[in-house]
Order: C-alpha cells, then structure tokens, then sequence
C-alpha cells in the first residue's frame, strides 16, 4: 500500500514506508516487515500501539455515542476535566482537536485577560527557538523563521527573547509595555529536546506574580507523563501555571488537545469567546479518560522517568568515547542526542534497520519511546542506536579522508 498519489498536498517528505499495523512498542510495515518505535508517532502513543484498554474503549463509546455538539452536556468531557483538574491543580478546561489549538486558547485567553486589564494591544513574550503549531497565531508564536516564510504577514503582539534566560525576561519588562503573558516550554522538543534550566520555570512564574502576566505553558509534547511528571512543571514543587495547553499523548492517537487554566485565568472565556465543532466530544473523551487510569493503574509516570534514567545512561556508556557526540539531554522520555553534525541522514539509516527515531534541530537525534517500553526494548534501542551512530560516523570520516 503506497501513499504516493497526486492528490495529497506535499507538505511531508515522507520517510518510503507505510505501517499497517502495531502491537505495543513495535510497528509492522506493508511488507511485513517489523520495527522498534521509538518515536510514539512524536510522542502521541504513550501506551503503544492497539492497547486493549484503548481499543476496548474506542469500540464501547464508538457502539454507545461518539459526537452530540457542545450545545449539550457531555457527560465525559465533564468527568476528563475533573481528572485533569485533580491531577494538575488546573481549574478549568477547554477541549479542541490538537496541540496548535490549544495553544490558539491560550493566546486567546491571553487577549482577553489583557481586555480585563484595558490593554488594546497586548504583548505576549515567546521564546527563540520554540514550537506551538502551524496555525496562524501558533506559527508567528514560534521561534523559528522556516516555519513563517512565506505566511506574512504575521500575526503581531508577541516580543521574542532567548529559551532560559531570565534576565532576557527582566529586559522586556523593563524596557516594553503592555506585556500580559509569556509562553514557554517547559522542554522544548522540536527546539532541540532542551530542558529548562534548573530554576527557571519558578523564576518566571515569579515574574508573572511580579508584573502580573499569566503564565502560559506549552506543554503538548511534555504532558501527559512524557517527563517523568504528569506534566513537565511538576519537576519544580509547589509550581502551578495559569494556562496549559495539552494534546500528544492525551489522546494516545484520538485527536484530543485541551487548554488549562487556574486562578485569574480559570473564568476568562465566557459563552461565545471560544468554541470546537469536534473538540471534547464523548469518543475522544473516553478514550483520553482511559489513557489516564491507565498511565496511573500502571504506574507510568514514574516509570517514564526510570526509563528515560536507563536510556540515557545506557546511551552515555556505550557513546562515552565517541568524540561527534556532545551531549545527552532530556528529561524522562523526551531525550534528544546532540550531535556535532548535521545527522538526519540518520533517520533513514534506521529506518532501513527497523528502527524508527526522530532528528530534530539538524543534529539532535530525538527520542521519543512509549511510556510501556520493557527494559528489554529500552536496552535494545539503546544498543542498536549507539551500533547505528558508532557506523554511520565511521563511515562518514572514511569519506572524508578518502
Ligand atoms: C510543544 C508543541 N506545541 C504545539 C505543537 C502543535 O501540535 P499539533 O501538531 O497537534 O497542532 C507541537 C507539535 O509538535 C508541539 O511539540
């Protein structure tokens, strides 16, 4: 089964493979050819592929009910934002189809908090190298020219300083008006996979309480256990933001994204600020519900951080000596190899060994395992993607000093 047809609009290069069916961590393609996922679909499938949990879900809520409208009740979406509020300290939840609309709440809420205090043309700080989504707010929000071009004019109000850096913050405040929130990461992942440093997150949620801006976590890619957390501000106790926007592997594949808020923000939107045809309806709601008893009858948060812990020490040993890789970085199952080179080269290369990884920032090789991983698969993925680097940069230097 190819997916080479006219009638797709190019926006992928797509890798030569069509997969056909899955089971847990492995994938097998149209040739029946079998592959470790290390990828989770960029950190969607949390609990694998075909889980039973899910796929019984799916097909009770799918024989029962699977969309009404949002002009009536729901009784899921109802008892997900009460799970979600109890396992975040969140206060309310607005349910769309995706990370990049979740993050179109936020920035909307952002809009609104910013017409209570009188401000008409507010200003929300986002940092270099970010990513929100492909939407016309989220794209100007991102941190990354490749992703405009060619889509201007931009959405304007946002002021743009370094991933990190507090002082940076500070700057804006002091020199630019009108700021009401900033939106950040708690790791960036297309970025580069780079966590905030130790700190960071408390110093600015104290800037927000300072000068009153919402804080507003992207955590699409870090939530729902990615870390080792449920989500990645927990890393920093007593730490709540005002607004997050979630989506990944909420869903485990359902398309579900949803945009938390707390305190200040928590009764922003009123009826007819926002709305979703789609979004919250009984079918992914249930299924995003079964995601959570699962991560927590299974215990996966804690063991997203023990297998991120083994993958990464394993990756550490067994590359120790090899001089192109600078660094290992992460936190829990979002672990990215830095590279001194570009290597998306790579991405192919395992492919072709039955391998599935990601290379993000040009030379950061992304990981991004299922939390239901054995230690066995995570000892293999650490041994065949060191085996992989180890070739493919043996290779690289004997074309160079041929
Ligand atoms: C941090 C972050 N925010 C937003 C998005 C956009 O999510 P979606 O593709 O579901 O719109 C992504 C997707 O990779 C992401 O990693």
């Amino acid at each position: 089964m190819s997916t080479a047809t006219s009638h797709l609009m190019p926006t992928y290069n797509r890798q030569p493979v069509s997969f056909v069916r899955g089971e847990g961590a492995r994938l097998w393609d149209d040739a029946g050819r079998v592959y470790l996922d290390a990828l989770s679909g960029i950190a969607v499938t949390g609990l694998g592929h075909a889980h039973p949990d899910i796929t019984a879900a799916i097909c009770a809520q799918a024989g029962t009910l699977i969309h009404t409208s949002n002009v009536y009740g729901i009784p899921w979406q109802a008892k997900l934002a009460d799970r979600l509020a109890a396992i975040s300290g969140m206060g309310s939840v607005f349910f769309g189809n995706s990370g990049a609309a979740a993050n179109e709440a936020s920035i909307k809420l952002a809009r609104l908090f910013a017409r209570q205090k009188g401000i008409a043309e507010p200003k929300i700080i986002v940092m270099e190298t970010s990513f929100h989504g492909r939407t016309m707010a989220t794209l100007a929000a991102t941190g990354n020219a490749a992703i405009q071009k060619g889509f201007e004019p931009l959405v304007g109000g946002f002021l743009r300083a370094p991933y990190g850096d507090l002082a940076a913050l500070r700057a804006l405040a002091e020199t630019q008006s009108d700021i009401v929130a900033v939106l950040v990461e708690p790791v960036q992942g297309e970025g580069g996979v780079r966590p905030a440093p130790e700190g960071y997150l408390r110093g600015v949620r104290a800037l927000c309480d300072q000068f009153d801006w919402l804080m507003m976590l992207d955590e699409v890619q870090t939530g729902i256990g990615r870390t080792g957390q449920w989500f990645g501000f927990q890393h920093e106790p007593g730490l709540l933001p005002d607004v997050m926007s979630l989506a990944k592997g909420l869903g485990n594949g359902v398309p579900i994204g949803a945009c938390l808020a707390a305190g200040k923000a928590a009764q922003l939107f009123a009826p007819g600020n926002h709305g979703s045809t789609f979004g919250g309806n009984p079918l992914v709601c249930r299924v995003a519900h079964t995601v959570l008893d699962v991560i927590e009858r299974d215990g996966l948060v804690a063991r997203a951080a023990a297998l991120g812990a083994r993958i990464r020490t394993g990756l550490s040993t067994a590359l120790a000596e090899v001089a192109a890789v600078q660094t290992i970085r992460g936190q829990g199952l979002l672990i990215g190899v830095v590279l001194d080179r570009p290597c998306g080269e790579l991405v192919r290369r395992a492919l072709d060994a039955g391998l599935l990884i990601n290379v993000t920032a040009g030379s950061v090789i992304r990981l991004l395992p299922p939390l239901i991983f054995t230690d066995a698969e995570a000892d293999e993925l650490v041994a065949r993607l060191a085996a992989l680097i180890v070739d493919w940069l043996a290779e690289n230097e004997t074309q160079i000093t041929d």
